[in-house]
């Protein structure tokens, strides 16, 4: 029988990079290796939580005991959450790609002598501000993610205006801390309230005290 602080919640994770496709054998993508996020999902399940883990393409083992949809590109994360929706609350650990190639080819792009291809970029649909600001169905609590390499708490206190999400979870990602593709995290979580700087601790641990936090606000 289920039990946990987070029985009968549901809760949207996003978690891993996204691949924009070029042509069919190449992409765009960066350095996310999903494994807070999954840490995260894998935490609040174990909470009782009913857990959707949209992930896009990423080296961590999928968590257990959580319903995964995966997904390759930003346009089909904003799908796959939009489909889990309503939610009583939503995660967005997922490093989403900011823009798309536009006209991504269908057949693989011959190299040709002395032609070097360009690429042109379109913006893609932010989820985190969709959700946030969705006039129904707005979970009761939208958690965010804010990877900066410079003056954290400022940028993650705007950004978290500019999103309209609840939280903010802050990091350093400066390579000097090790903390992308990592065991350890250390975060400052932003609120309402202000900034509260966690100490570095195992991203098991971040995601143990989150879940906790999230279990609380939940109520
Ligand atoms: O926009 P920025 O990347 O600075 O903000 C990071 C936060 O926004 C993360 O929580 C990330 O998952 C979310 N995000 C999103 N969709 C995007 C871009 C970022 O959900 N297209």
């Amino acid at each position: 029988l289920a039990e946990g602080p987070l029985v009968g919640r549901k809760i949207v994770v996003t978690s891993g990079p996204t691949h924009e496709p070029i042509d069919p054998v190449r992409y765009i993508a960066n350095r996310s290796s999903g494994a807070q996020g999954t840490a995260i999902a894998r935490t609040l399940a174990m909470l009782g939580a009913e857990v959707v883990f949209v992930t896009g393409p990423a080296e961590e083992p999928r968590p257990e005991g959580v319903h995964i949809v995966e997904v390759q590109t930003a346009q089909q994360m904003m799908e796959a959450v939009s489909a889990a929706m309503p939610a009583d609350a939503a995660v967005f650990a997922a490093a989403v790609a900011d823009w798309r190639v536009d006209g991504a080819s269908g057949s693989k792009i011959k190299k040709q002598d002395g032609k070097i291809p360009s690429l042109s970029f379109s913006e893609n649909p932010d989820i985190l501000a969709s959700v946030s600001q969705a006039k129904s169905d707005r979970p009761k609590l939208v958690v965010g993610f804010a990877a900066e390499t410079d003056d954290v708490v400022e940028n993650a206190t705007k950004k978290r205006l500019r999103k309209g999400c609840d939280w903010i979870v802050a990091n350093d990602v400066s390579p000097e801390t090790g903390i992308m593709g990592g065991k350890e995290n250390a975060v400052v979580l932003i609120s309402d309230d202000g900034a509260e700087h966690w100490p570095r601790m195992s991203k098991d641990a971040v995601a143990q005290q989150l879940a906790e936090r999230i279990a609380n606000a939940l109520g």
